[in-house]
């Protein structure tokens, strides 16, 4: 029976070779170590030799299988790997999803070229800016009561005090003073508030500043501009209106509302039934702004905007919570 168990063994190890599919393994399994195969065979001889001799034979049995199963093993991870790296070139391939601009860069986009359309040049500022630029230049001296209004992140500096703009009007003088009058210019950015989140604000977001000055500048042409704009942006006339209100830098001061784009001014949630939404800030460029940009003010007037940029997206798509453009969920950043 040893000699039966060696012819075994060499004949597994024989057509080993021959061996190209997954059928013929199949076929080697069944023929060597099937239920009906070579070694159950022998195996069920042995069971019925006397002690002594079943012993010896078992071990020699036990060896001879573990090596055609080792074969077996071999050749079928041999097989498997063959075939997967094959490829099927029938098998629908899978949808790679694309990215795309995130909500507030196409709408930053989109509202550059409105505002482009009606004259207006881009710059660009720095998100860190000085004390001087935030505040003292915008006719917002050292404790000043109106510094309250922009809860200021600080940034620990050596020399000059640095600070993230809490707001884009810290470019107007460094921008007046680069460009001649007539001048009309957007500056879009990211903003930072120490604040506390809610579903309205954000310690960090976006704002438009518009910048003109010219001889015949006046708030009429301001409100203008914001009709035009919001008609574009909205795609919908919308009424707009002025507020009194007070900023350090503009000389009269407004409060920009639009009709309400949810109830169109009937009242509703959004609006707390005032049937208008405030957008933006504005005003006249104080004098104090002009002078410090060098400007005329004998000769040039000005007007000054700061539009709240995640304000205007929230109210034309319909959005409930600011904090949902930075929350990378996917179900809504791949809605826009
Ligand atoms: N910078 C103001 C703010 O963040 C908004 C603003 C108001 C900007 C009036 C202006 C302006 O240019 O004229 O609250």
């Amino acid at each position: 029976m040893k000699e039966e168990l060696d012819s075994i063994l060499k004949e597994a190890q024989e057509v080993k070779n021959n061996i190209k599919s997954l059928q013929d393994l199949e076929n080697f399994r069944i023929k060597f170590l099937g239920k009906k195969g070579l070694l159950k065979n022998i195996l069920d001889k042995i069971v019925n030799l006397p002690l002594e001799e079943r012993k010896e034979l078992g071990n020699y049995f036990n060896f001879v299988k573990e090596e055609v199963e080792k074969i077996y093993k071999e050749l079928r991870e041999k097989l498997e790997v063959g075939r997967f790296i094959k490829f099927d070139l029938h098998h629908p391939g899978r949808k790679i999803s694309k990215g795309h601009l995130h909500i507030i860069t196409q709408s930053i986009n989109k509202i550059i070229n409105i505002f482009s359309k009606i004259g207006f040049d881009v710059e660009l500022g720095r998100e860190i800016v000085t004390e001087y630029e935030n505040f003292d230049s915008l006719n917002i001296p050292p404790n000043h009561p109106a510094r309250d209004m922009w809860s200021t992140l600080w940034i620990k500096s050596q020399k000059e005090k640095l600070l993230l703009r809490t707001h884009t009007s810290a470019h107007q003088v460094e921008i007046l003073k680069k460009k001649n009058p007539p001048l009309k210019v957007i500056i879009p950015g990211k903003v930072y508030r120490h604040e506390a989140t809610d579903a309205r604000h954000e310690m960090q977001f976006h704002q438009l500043e518009g910048l003109a000055v010219g001889e015949g500048c006046n708030i009429q042409e301001l409100k203008g501009i914001f009709s035009i704009f919001f008609e574009e942006y909205f795609g919908k006339k919308l009424e707009v209106i002025f507020r009194s209100s007070y900023f350090p830098f503009t000389e009269p001061s407004v409060e920009v509302d639009i009709e309400c784009v949810l109830c169109k001014g009937r009242g509703c949630e959004v609006c707390k039934n005032s049937g208008y939404l405030e957008v933006a800030g504005a005003g006249m460029i104080h004098t104090f702004v002009l002078k410090e940009a060098g400007i005329d003010t004998n000769k040039y007037y000005g007007y000054a905007f700061g539009l709240g940029v995640e304000r205007i997206i929230m109210l034309k798509y319909n959005i409930p919570d600011i904090r949902l453009f930075h929350s990378s969920d996917l179900r809504f950043i791949k809605q826009f």
